[in-house]
């Protein structure tokens, strides 16, 4: 209801403009321009994933590559050096998954004019990767037709990093070559990317959304970005210049400045928000938990956390990087086994609470301060299914579900694509005089309808609205709410029940079964059918003697488990209550300009002497 009002109001103003554009004004054209949308890979990626990944074209002749969207400036290949070096790739190239780039093979790659090296982290700490530093380097992308327009565009001179020798280092000391590079979401106000040369003219690489609106390719110098999911089947979503509004739940958290910083002079240091709590909740149904609500995850057993953990968002890199307390408080509640070779840890597939907690609608719950307000918070509920993820090799011979809680991150704290499967970012690099915003949000499950509702973000736009797609709904029917019997199994804690117990039905039949598979012969399994009998009896017996003794303790056992109010449903219906008093903000748009690359004013940026790595 508030919300529509909300939206009457902007289309009101959005008519009232219209009749106002054609009689005096003349919209600037910039605009007008529709937001342009990325293809996604139908490949899905490892060894920790399954995940998506945008393609592209690179060079010419054209060279397919898929990367993930992440990072500022550079984007990072892969190069088939990686393949030919026996360390990183013993048995076979997992770096080829998804596409590598050889500049040698195109024509319009200028490899070999900007020498300057480039991190060799290009993951901000989000994995740990060691090797050689990139190559800088220059090459056309051809980004994909735009839906709208039908027109192919290709940004020529992208600055880019050529990786010939990385790799991912675990705990244990073992290596595994990265799959997939990254492609650059921009920076902030930024055009080029621009390298000097004592006596040699300037050489100008460009920023794809910064080129894009410079072009009159796209409204502004912007991105929305939702990573979806591979196994729930929600497809990525990637926008320049706008967002797809119906990948956006409840309300939009804004923060001022950069989405992400520049690595490493201001790595960790740009783009982060605050982690207040981690929470487990039963969103609908029984609770596969023994109690209702979790929560004081992220500083239980770490006095030196305090109130908030600041960490940025990192769709470049794969885990939840939180300190290994957290993790462990965490996994403390789930059915999991730390694996101290990786650092992270493996669901127990024969535990009965395991498929109960990732199928049914129960959320690992990331609470953050909302605005940058201390009064006001934000949370991101993340299905337990979405974090059933896979180890595939290298990192393990044969493979296994496991829950991406990184506890080696080595103090780099960060969210990374685990959690991003079920939030949506975007910036605006150009908004408050290219001092910029960016924005998460609650991204819904797979019930949306297919239809996508792409708005633009204009130059110096720094609010973005959410769809009325309600989050419960959007997971109805694929996460199925427990009942009181299918979460009792779980919940029945054979100690606290062990007079019962061990004569419950289920491990007498499971024991029979087993024996009868073995082939024992008929005279053992008249003896055994004797126990079994023997066994009922007992059992009846007890249970007659239980009842009338203590009485049934049943319905006391199920009484702390059931429906879990969301807690944070309230905070999201007083939010948007206060953006729905507040119409005359959302309407307030900056004057219309013509002339874009003067609006954003470009901020040179100069490479020297090859200290500065970007
Ligand atoms: C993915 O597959 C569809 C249908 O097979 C095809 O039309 C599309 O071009 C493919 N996308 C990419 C990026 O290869
Ligand atoms: C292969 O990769 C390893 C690890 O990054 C590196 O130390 C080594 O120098 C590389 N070998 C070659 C021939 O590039
Ligand atoms: C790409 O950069 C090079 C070096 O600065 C320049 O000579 C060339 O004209 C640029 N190409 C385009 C299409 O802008
Ligand atoms: C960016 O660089 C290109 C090529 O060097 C140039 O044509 C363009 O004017 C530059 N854009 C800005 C905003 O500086
Ligand atoms: C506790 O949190 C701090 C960060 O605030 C971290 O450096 C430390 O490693 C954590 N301790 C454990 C045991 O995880
Ligand atoms: C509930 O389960 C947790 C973890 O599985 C366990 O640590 C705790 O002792 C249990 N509480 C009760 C009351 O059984
Ligand atoms: C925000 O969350 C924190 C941590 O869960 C909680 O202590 C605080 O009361 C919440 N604040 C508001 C305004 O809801
Ligand atoms: C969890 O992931 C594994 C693959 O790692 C898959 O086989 C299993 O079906 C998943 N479980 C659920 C409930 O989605
Ligand atoms: C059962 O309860 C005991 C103590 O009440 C606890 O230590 C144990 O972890 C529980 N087991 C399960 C599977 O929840
Ligand atoms: C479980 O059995 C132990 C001894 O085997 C006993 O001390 C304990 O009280 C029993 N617990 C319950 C809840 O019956
Ligand atoms: C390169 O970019 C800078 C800043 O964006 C701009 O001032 C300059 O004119 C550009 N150089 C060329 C050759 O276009």
């Amino acid at each position: 209801m508030l919300l529509l009002q909300v939206d009457r109001a902007v289309m009101t103003r959005l008519c009232w403009l219209f009749v106002l554009g054609t009689l005096v004004v003349r919209v600037s054209a910039a605009d007008s321009l529709p937001p342009f949308g990325m293809s996604w890979s139908n490949k899905t990626f490892g060894p920790d994933g399954p995940w998506q990944a945008v393609q592209i074209g690179v060079g010419y002749p054209i060279q397919q590559v898929a990367l993930y969207p992440g990072g500022t400036f550079r984007s990072h290949f892969l190069t088939p050096r990686i393949c030919s070096n026996t360390t990183l790739s013993p048995t076979a190239c997992f770096a080829s998954a998804g596409g590598l780039y050889a500049s040698e093979s195109s024509n319009t790659a200028l490899d070999d004019i900007i020498g300057f090296p480039a991190a060799t982290d290009f993951t901000h700490g989000g994995l740990r990767i060691e090797g050689t530093a990139g190559i800088g380097a220059l090459d056309q992308m051809v980004l994909g037709t735009s839906d709208l327009t039908r027109k192919t565009i290709t940004v020529p001179n992208v600055t880019i990093a050529m990786y010939d020798s990385i790799a991912a280092i675990y705990p244990s000391g073992s290596i595994a070559a990265l799959q997939v590079g990254t492609l650059g979401l921009g920076y902030l106000g930024t055009v080029n990317q621009s390298f000097t040369f004592p006596d040699e003219p300037l050489i100008n690489g460009s920023l794809i959304p910064g080129y894009l609106q410079a072009a009159n390719l796209a409204p502004s110098n912007s991105f929305g970005l939702q990573i979806g999911s591979v196994k729930s089947k929600i497809k990525g979503s990637l926008y320049f210049g706008g967002y797809d509004q119906s990948r956006i739940c409840g309300t939009v958290s804004t923060q001022q400045g950069a989405f992400a910083g520049i690595e490493p002079d201001d790595d960790g240091t740009k783009g982060l928000i605050d982690l207040l709590d981690i929470a487990i909740n039963v969103v609908d149904g029984s609770s596969p938990f023994n109690t209702s609500a979790i929560s004081n995850l992220l500083a239980t057993g770490n006095s030196s956390i305090g109130s908030a953990l600041s960490v940025p968002m990192l769709p470049e890199a794969p885990y939840l990087n939180l300190p290994k307390s957290s993790c462990d408080a965490i996994a403390a509640w789930l059915p999991v086994t730390y694996n101290t070779d990786l650092g992270l840890y493996t669901w127990n597939t024969d535990d009965p609470r395991y498929t109960q907690i990732v199928s049914s609608p129960s959320v690992l719950g990331f609470i953050f301060r909302k605005d940058q307000s201390n009064s006001q918070n934000i949370t991101i509920n993340v299905p337990f299914t979405l974090l059933n993820l896979t180890l595939e090799a290298p990192l393990v011979t044969s493979t296994v579900p496991y829950f991406p809680c990184n506890a080696q991150s080595n103090g780099k704290y960060s969210l990374g694509r685990a959690f991003l499967q079920a939030a949506f970012v975007g910036a605006n690099w150009n908004a408050n005089n290219n001092q910029g915003v960016w924005w998460l949000a609650q991204a819904p499950g797979p019930n949306i309808g297919s239809q996508t509702s792409v708005q633009t973000i204009k130059d110096q736009d720094a609010t973005i609205s959410p769809s009325s797609n309600d989050w419960v709904a959007s997971w109805k029917s694929v996460l199925v709410p427990l009942t009181v019997d299918s979460a009792g199994t779980a919940t029945t804690n054979s100690t606290a029940t062990n007079t019962t117990s061990s004569s419950d039905t289920e491990k007498p039949t499971s024991r029979l079964t087993t024996g009868a598979k073995a082939g024992i012969g008929a005279g053992i399994a008249v003896l055994v059918l004797g126990i079994i009998a023997f066994g009922v009896f007992i059992f009846l017996y007890l249970r007659k003697k239980k009842s009338h003794s203590k009485g049934d303790s049943t319905p006391e056992k199920y009484s702390d488990v059931g429906y879990v109010p969301a807690e944070l449903n309230t905070h999201e219906q007083a939010a948007e209550l206060n953006s729905a008093s507040k119409p005359a903000e959302l309407n307030s748009q900056a004057p219309l300009k013509g002339h874009l690359v003067q609006d954003g004013q470009p901020q040179p940026v100069y490479e020297l002497g090859g200290d500065v790595y970007r």
